[in-house]
């Protein structure tokens, strides 16, 4: 271990910022990111295909992004009140979300998910949830239930905390749904008849599509049950599409949740949705027992916001979301072919430029399905791809900034870790 981890590790738990850490073996500290690369305390280049868990869609210090950070940095500061920047980019935001009349800021994915549970509470004068088992919606004490569950309960609606430190009683508060399950979420909803608040997904759980139905199936349950139908779009906004996965799979939520993306990498979350709903989160409103809390110290903080507008402008332009396709189906093809020359069990998952490989052949529709593979391998295989020089966590975000010569280096480092691994 160099010096730099060892500080990390004096100075921090593990030595980690979050819950992800790279094996000992490939672990490293980031100097810097340049497009599609990033580079190492020693000099070591990989390609990105974490991208920061995501924010970085367009690559790394993209030049627009750069110039426009210059001027937003000359005064660089926070000023807990309007200023231009953040409500330029609110405009954006409603202009491009088909279910967005208004949105209101968070600064986290975890902040946007949290709110949104809350307003539809609020709204709907009940307060149970429903999410579905597998689907990760942030670290807030209702989103860590049966997210990655290593022994899920055999039967739903069971909710399994997923951190030590929850109240036991939020387990009442959590139901958890099979995705992709349509019957089952049907039932569980008519169990709780007159409870249920929201039904939450992510429209495309983690990668894993949804069956043609279920989306427009929870659609018709909520509204034959006065639920509100929240998608979490974190990782599918500006992602899937450019009005992320309520365009791609025509189905329009209630409310949705914002993060990652839309601040170009710096910290910044929004939820959106109808103004009915929104209007319950507005601060001048006179005393209301349905009025809810929102915001935080750097809400709309014109740096963030500088960095998301010039990030959405730039995926805005014709022909974004084809490129961010083919470079998607490029590697999944690549790899399909890999997997049969080489005889191993494994596909990928997802679509766009979202991608995971599991280790394989039972079609995986749900969290079940998704951990049924030899997950051991799944990891020795993510190792191998960094000491071959590409980043990934298992996931893939591929960004914008890839070249198809990126992507056929990856191929060929996917190809040489399976052959050391098998
Ligand atoms: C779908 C989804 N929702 C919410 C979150 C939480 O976002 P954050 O990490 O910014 O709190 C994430 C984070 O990866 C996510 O993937």
């Amino acid at each position: 271990m160099n010096e730099i981890m060892a500080r990390a590790r004096r100075a921090m738990p593990g030595g980690a910022f979050t819950t992800y850490v790279l094996d000992d073996e490939v672990d490293f500290v980031v100097k810097y990111g340049k497009g599609s690369k990033v580079y190492s305390t020693d000099g070591t280049e990989y390609i990105d295909c974490v991208n920061g868990s995501g924010p970085m869609l367009i690559g790394h210090a993209h030049p627009e992004v750069v110039e426009a950070m210059k001027v937003a940095v000359e005064s660089p500061s926070n000023y807990y009140l309007l200023n231009e920047k953040g409500i330029e980019l609110a405009e954006t935001l409603v202009e491009s979300i088909p279910c967005a009349e208004q949105i209101k800021y968070g600064v986290t994915g975890s902040d946007a998910t949290l709110y949104a549970m809350r307003l539809a509470r609020a709204f709907t004068g009940r307060s149970k949830i429903l999410k579905f088992e597998g689907g990760f919606l942030g670290g807030n004490d209702y989103a860590l239930m049966s997210m990655s569950p290593a022994s899920p309960f055999p039967n739903f609606p069971a909710a399994r905390p997923d951190s030590a430190g929850i109240p036991p009683v939020l387990q009442d508060e959590v139901l958890i749904a099979p995705y992709n399950d349509l019957e089952a979420v049907t039932q569980i909803v008519a169990g709780a008849a007159g409870e249920l608040a929201a039904i939450i997904v992510e429209a495309q759980q983690r990668c894993i599509d949804p069956k043609p139905g279920f989306l427009e199936g929870l659609r018709s349950l909520c509204d034959a049950n006065g639920i509100l139908l929240i998608f979490d779009e974190v990782v599918t906004g500006y992602r899937l599409a450019w009005g992320g996965a309520q365009e791609r799979y025509n189905v329009r939520p209630d409310l949705a949740t914002y993060g990652k993306v839309i601040g170009g990498g710096m910290p910044l979350s929004a939820v959106a949705g109808r103004e009915e709903i929104m209007r319950l989160a507005n601060p001048r409103s006179p005393a209301d027992p349905r009025k809810c809390f929102t915001g935080s110290t750097t809400c709309g903080n014109p740096v963030a916001a500088t960095a998301g507008i010039a990030t959405l402008a730039v995926l805005s332009r014709p022909g974004t979301y084809d490129r961010l396709n083919e470079i998607g189906d490029r590697f999944r093809n690549g790899a399909a072919e890999i997997f049969q020359r080489r005889g191993v069990a494994g596909q990928t998952l997802g679509s766009g430029p979202l991608t995971q490989i599991v280790l394989t052949d039972v079609p995986v529709i749900d969290y079940r399905t998704s951990v049924s593979g030899d997950l051991l391998m799944q990891r020795k295989l993510t190792t191998a791809l960094v000491r071959g020089g590409v980043l990934t966590h298992g996931k893939f975000y591929f960004s914008l900034a890839l070249s198809n010569d990126d992507i056929d280096r990856v191929l060929s480092v996917l190809d040489e870790a399976v052959a050391s691994i098998f």
